[in-house]
Parts: C-alpha cells; structure tokens; sequence
C-alpha cells in the first residue's frame, strides 16, 4: 500500500535508492535529500513495507503568484499504478491558491500532464550538464 506524505522526517537517505533512472551523473540519495528539504512543496509516495520512497514531486514557488515543478519521477517497478497522478494532483492541491504552476517535459508526457490539468506552451531552458549531480 502506497502512503502520501508531505513530510521529511523519517526520510533518510537510504529510503531514496534507484531515482534518477538514465541520469549519466544522477546525485546522491543525500543531495537528493537536499532536494527534498530545499524545495518549498515536496509530496512524496512512500511504500512503508519496503521501506522506502517510490515517488516523489518537488515544487519552488514565491509564494504569492508563481510555482515551478522541476522533478516528479515514480520508481520504475511502481509506475503505471496511478502513484505519478496522484503526486500531481496533490501537489497541484498545495498550489492552488497560485496565479501560474509551470513545468517543462519532453513531448511524450504531453498526454500525462494533460490528464493532470494541464496545458503546452512554449519553455526556453538551460542544462549545465556538468552540475547534474548537485
Ligand atoms: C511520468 C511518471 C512520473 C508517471 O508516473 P506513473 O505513476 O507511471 O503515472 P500514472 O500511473 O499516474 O499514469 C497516468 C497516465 O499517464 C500515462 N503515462 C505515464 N507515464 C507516461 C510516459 N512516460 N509517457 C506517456 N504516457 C505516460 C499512463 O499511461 C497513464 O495513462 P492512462 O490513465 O490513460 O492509462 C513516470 O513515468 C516517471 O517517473 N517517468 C520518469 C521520470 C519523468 O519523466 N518524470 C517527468 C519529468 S517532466
């Protein structure tokens, strides 16, 4: 059974294995903490029978107007279950409140974000690949 939560108390670093899938230079499952902590919105999935975190989404926002949602991944062995959705959903719930909610994707999860409430536009983007892992 999959269990939400917004809180990183009992997150440690060794509940945050096997993220980054296809990352060349992915960070650790410290750094991905850092994240976590550093973010102003985490919601992640957490399968407490394995001990470990299955999902997760992150958001930055100013807190007034504006909300960026940089990471949302589902580990693979847990994708296809509706965990990404609802980490969306919930995550779209602490942003509500909010003018604009904006994140950037490769063509192919169009259809998901979609689904999700969302719509395309146009992103300009930067990736210094050589900082990718933190
Ligand atoms: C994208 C991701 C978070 C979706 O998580 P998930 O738990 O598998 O998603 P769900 O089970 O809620 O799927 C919801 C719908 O989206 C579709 N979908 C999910 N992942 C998809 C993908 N990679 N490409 C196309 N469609 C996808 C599903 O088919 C499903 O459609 P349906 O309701 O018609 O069956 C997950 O595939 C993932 O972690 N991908 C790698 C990281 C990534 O790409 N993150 C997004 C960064 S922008």
């Amino acid at each position: 059974m999959i269990r939400y939560t917004t809180s990183l108390e009992e997150i440690r670093p060794e509940m945050l294995t096997g993220f980054f899938v296809g990352w060349p230079n992915p960070p650790s499952s410290e750094t991905h903490l850092r994240i976590l902590r550093n973010s102003s919105h985490v919601v992640l999935a957490v399968d407490d029978a394995a001990g470990r975190v299955v999902g997760f989404v992150t958001a930055l926002s100013d807190g007034i107007l504006s909300a960026y949602i940089p990471m949302l991944e589902v580990l693979p062995d847990y994708k296809g279950q509706g965990v990404g959705t609802e980490l969306i959903r919930r995550m779209m719930t602490h942003l509500k409140s909010l003018y604009m909610v904006d994140t950037v994707c490769d063509p192919e999860l169009r259809s998901f974000y979609e689904q999700c409430g969302m719509r395309a536009a146009t992103a300009m983007i930067v990736r210094n690949y050589d900082r990718q892992a933190g």
